[in-house]
């Protein structure tokens, strides 16, 4: 598809990008602006000074793009739950979903991950997204059945590696996840779509190392 149909399609679309402090999710918002300059970017994540700052960037290269900014912890359900109505009037028609969010933690084999690590994986990359998901959808359905959803899965959920047993299981899950609705959807105009990156660099390896950045990127070297 060319750039100007895109454009075109994304015209005045709200889209709400899960993540977007940093890394892939960022980029996402970015490149959503840059296609069509004057769709409205719903940026959530849990650190919210990085999507202000997110915001003013895209405001200044984008002016035609609004942009809010909206603190979501993925793994809470208190704050995904009703997330539509509490979402600000005039940004409650979700358009584009991106479940972008996602996590990995230490790089421990099976017998010593501890049990924090595997339920803030689990809770944020599959229970988060499945939550979000859901009220985001019955929304779009409530509103004549239309929409895009774009889960971002991983080749680990397609091929698992020692010491990322959790994290290879989360993304499994969401790819098997995302085809089950996706065949849930056939007859709507729901479009269901999983975008499985391979290695990026990002913060997420500083996160698995719990901030050492020295140790992130060796991962990358
Ligand atoms: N980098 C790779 O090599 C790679 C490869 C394949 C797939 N992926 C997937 O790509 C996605 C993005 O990762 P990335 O590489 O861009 O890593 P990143 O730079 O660490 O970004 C992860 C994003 O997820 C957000 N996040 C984490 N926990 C969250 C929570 N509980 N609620 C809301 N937001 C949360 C973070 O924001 P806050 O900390 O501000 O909440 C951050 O914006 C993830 O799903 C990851 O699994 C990455």
């Amino acid at each position: 598809m060319s750039t100007s149909s895109m454009s075109r399609r994304l015209s005045q679309k709200t889209i709400l990008i899960t993540g977007a402090s940093s890394g892939i999710g960022r980029s996402t918002a970015l490149e959503f602006a840059r296609t069509a300059p004057d769709c409205r970017l719903i940026v959530t994540a849990r650190r919210v000074a990085a999507l202000a700052e997110l915001k003013s960037c895209i405001e200044k290269e984008f002016p035609g793009v609004s942009v809010l900014v909206y603190k979501l912890d993925v793994s809470n359900q208190n704050e995904v739950s009703g997330i539509v109505e509490k979402l600000p009037p005039g940004w409650r028609e979700v358009d584009v979903l991106v479940n972008n969010a996602g996590l990995v933690k230490g790089v421990d084999q099976v017998g010593s991950i501890s049990p924090t690590d595997i339920a803030d994986m689990i809770n944020t990359n599959i229970v988060g997204l499945i939550s979000l998901t859901q009220e985001v959808l019955r929304s779009m359905l409530s509103r004549g059945g239309h929409g895009d959803i774009l889960n971002v899965g991983s080749i680990a959920g397609r091929d698992g590696y020692a010491g990322g047993s959790i994290y290879c299981a989360t993304k499994a899950a969401v790819r098997t996840f995302t085809e089950a609705l996706r065949k849930e959807m056939v007859s709507t105009r729901v479009r269901i779509m999983e975008i499985d990156p391979g290695q990026v660099e990002t913060e997420f390896s500083v996160v698995r190392f719990r901030g050492d950045k020295e140790k992130a990127d060796t991962v990358y070297a």
